[in-house]
């Protein structure tokens, strides 16, 4: 029987049509197909706002560096200390730590695996300059009470929004309250183009340094450069190469139409997946709380943009659930262990197992099942199939 893939892209023939369109013109890398995706993004943030501003858009190679060039940009360094998750992909600490500063990971809410901003207030010190929380899944974090926080303290905030474009939670939408929020178009997010990313700002001057960050820390893109009679350009800081391409956004552009009916559709999965579960599983909605009152499924916060459906296993039984689904030909993900406890970081930051116990038990339980808009009926039919079987067999064992 064919396999029910954790991801399949929705990329087709549109997005081949533009891209072979890129192909035709003088620009392949930062050009005007670049400069029209940032704008119409920008437009995006602020749909059916009347009269309201759209944030600067600038593209990147991907969304770890759209970080990394936000850190900078926000001039974050060596003896800075930046307060964020630890329930998130390596890409959020690996940009702290590749600007010279410290990560701070603080516990998650245990409804809904998002940064808890009690345990931001607690962590806030003489050394620290910003907040870096990441809208898990594709549900914003609780933005208004992290702004409530920074502010009396002057702190940053730096979105990782690399779940979502089309997020918002109490009216908030990533990029209305903090200093930058950043996106992926990573392949298997919700808009792709294999790779690439995005970085939103409302100030001016944070895009402008943004996009010299981009391009080397030189003054001149290649458009600059190449359009029209040679002009100089010249070097004025030590700058990254993370730009988007022509030939990434020529992928991107045809998908920004289709965000809101891709993120309604990948809704109705969801429902559908929450309440065939609820009906086949009940021993899983019955789970006793545990120790951390992680539930079975995590909460709703607003409109999510449904990047992933997570159910969280019974404590210790998570690893043998990922191998029924893979014997059963379901393809799964995790999302995320508590990367804190990943060998690296274990040593880097010498934060100890039960520190953060709700994010380490909601990494110990947290199993991912395949979600996008073509997944049919029948295919979800057969992951809730093996799901409810495996769950049945690990239940059995347990009694
Ligand atoms: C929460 C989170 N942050 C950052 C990233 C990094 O994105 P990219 O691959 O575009 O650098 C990812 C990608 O999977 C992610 O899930």
């Amino acid at each position: 029987m064919s396999r029910v893939e954790f991801y399949r892209h929705q990329l087709g023939d549109e997005e081949a049509a533009s891209w072979r369109r890129a192909i035709g013109t003088l620009f392949l890398t930062l050009g005007p197909q670049v400069a029209a995706f940032e704008q119409q993004l920008g437009g995006f943030l602020v749909r059916g706002r009347a009269g309201a501003s759209a944030p600067h858009v600038v593209g990147t190679s991907c969304c770890t560096m759209g970080l990394v060039l936000a850190l900078r940009a926000l001039d974050v360094g060596p003896g800075d200390e930046v307060i964020t998750t630890p329930m998130t992909f390596v890409s959020t600490t690996n940009a702290i730590l590749h600007v010279g500063a410290k990560p701070k990971l603080v516990d998650v809410e245990p409804a809904t695996g998002l940064i808890d901003p009690a345990a931001v207030r607690a962590a806030i010190g003489p050394s620290t300059v910003g907040i870096l929380p990441v809208h898990l899944y594709g549900q914003l974090a609780d933005m208004r009470a992290l702004r409530a926080l920074a502010d009396p303290h002057g702190l940053f905030i730096i979105e990782d929004s690399a779940h979502g474009v089309e997020i918002e939670r109490d009216g908030v939408r990533p990029g209305d309250l903090s200093q930058a929020a950043v996106f992926s178009f990573y392949a298997t997010k919700n808009l792709t183009s294999g790779d690439g990313g995005a970085v939103a700002t409302r100030d001016a001057r944070v895009a402008d340094r943004l996009r010299r960050l981009r391009n080397h820390g030189v003054t001149k893109g290649a458009a600059d450069r190449h359009g029209g009679s040679y002009q100089h350009w010249d070097m004025v800081e030590l700058g990254y190469k993370a730009n988007l391409t022509d030939l990434d956004a020529a992928l991107l552009l045809p998908q920004l139409p289709h965000i809101e009916e891709k993120r309604a559709r990948r809704e109705a999965i969801v429902r559908r997946y929450e309440s065939l579960l609820r009906e086949r599983v009940p021993v899983m909605a019955g789970a006793p709380p545990t120790v951390n009152a992680v539930p079975w499924m995590v909460e709703r916060r607003g409109q999510s943009s449904h990047h992933l459906f997570t159910v969280h296993t019974w404590p210790g039984e998570r690893d043998a659930m990922l191998a029924r689904l893979g014997a059963a030909g379901i393809g799964t993900a995790v999302n995320y262990r508590a990367i804190h406890l990943l060998t690296y970081l274990a040593e880097a930051l010498a934060i100890p197992r039960g520190a953060l116990p709700v994010a380490e038990e909601m990494g110990d339980r947290t199993i991912s099942l395949p979600l996008y808009p073509t997944l049919s009926p029948g295919d979800q039919d057969r992951v809730v199939e093996a799901v409810t079987q495996a769950w049945g067999e690990l239940a059995a064992r347990r009694a």
